[in-house]
C-alpha cells in the first residue's frame, strides 16, 4: 500500500513538483494525495493542477489564531486520507500540538547542511560564514524551527564567486533530487525515527541519504 502524502506549500512549488513527479513512479512507495497552501493565487496551486493533483487554499488570514489556521490543515489532511505531510517551501511556524501529533510522520526540506544555518536566508548564513561547503537537510518536523531529527543530507560546493542566488540555485537543484529519495525512505520504512534520531533500516544505498559534492557535480 503506497503512503498517502499532504504537500504543504507557500509558493513556487519547485520541489512539491519534484515529489509529484517522483511519485508517479509505479514503484515509488507514496502518493500524492493532496497539496495546500497558505497563499491564494501562488505559482505552485497552479502547477499542482496541471499536474492533476488535488490543491487546495487554507488561507492563514482567514483565522485568528495559530491553533485554528492548523486545526483547518488537519481536517483537510485527515479529509484527504494523508498518511505523511512534506512541508516544501511553507513558510507557516506550526503550534506545537500539531507538530507533536504529525511527529515521525512529517518532513520538511531546509537550505542548509542542518544544524548550521536555521531560520531564513541560510545561503546568505552559509555565505557570510564563509563555508566551503553548503547544502540541504530533510528532517522530521519538530516544535523547534528547523531543529527536528535529520533523515537526509546533500552537500554542494561553495564557489569562490557565489551570490546568496546563485548558491541557492546549486542548492536547489540539490533539494529536487534529495526530497524525493528521503520521502521514499520513510514512506517505505527504511528511514524511522527512533529515540530523538533517525534510524536507517533495512539496505539503505548509502546514495540515497547521502548526496556528496561529487556526486551532485555538474548541478
Ligand atoms: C526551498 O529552498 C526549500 O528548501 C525552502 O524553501 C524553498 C522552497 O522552494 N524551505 P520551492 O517552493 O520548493 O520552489
Amino acid at each position: 500500500m503506497k503512503k498517502r502524502v499532504g504537500i504543504l506549500i507557500s509558493g513556487r512549488g519547485s520541489n512539491m513538483m519534484a515529489l509529484i513527479e517522483a511519485a508517479r513512479a509505479p514503484g515509488y512507495p507514496a502518493e500524492v494525495a493532496v497539496v495546500i497552501s497558505n497563499r491564494p493565487d501562488v505559482p505552485g496551486m497552479q502547477r499542482a493542477r496541471e499536474a492533476g493533483i488535488k490543491a487546495l487554499v487554507v488561507d492563514h488570514k482567514g483565522f485568528a489564531t495559530r491553533e485554528d489556521f492548523d486545526t483547518a490543515v488537519e481536517a483537510a489532511l485527515r479529509e484527504a486520507g494523508v498518511d505523511l505531510v512534506c512541508q516544501a517551501g511553507f513558510m507557516r511556524i506550526q503550534s506545537a500540538a500539531f507538530a507533536d501529533r504529525w511527529l515521525g510522520r512529517q518532513l520538511n526540506i531546509h537550505p542548509s547542511l542542518l544544524p548550521s544555518f536555521r531560520g531564513l536566508r541560510p545561503q546568505q548564513q552559509a555565505l557570510d560564514a564563509g563555508v566551503r561547503i553548503a547544502g540541504c537537510t530533510v528532517h522530521f518536523v519538530t516544535a523547534e524551527l528547523d531543529a527536528g531529527p535529520i533523515v537526509a543530507q546533500a552537500a554542494v560546493p561553495v564557489l569562490p564567486d557565489d551570490t546568496a542566488e546563485t548558491l541557492a540555485e546549486r542548492i536547489l537543484t540539490a533539494e529536487h533530487k534529495l526530497y524525493p529519495l528521503a520521502l521514499q525512505l520513510v514512506a517505505a520504512g527504511e528511514a524511522v525515527l527512533e529515540g530523538g534520531r533517525v534510524v536507517l533500516r533495512g539496505s539503505v544505498n548509502q546514495q540515497d541519504w547521502l548526496i556528496s559534492p561529487a556526486a551532485s557535480a555538474g548541478c
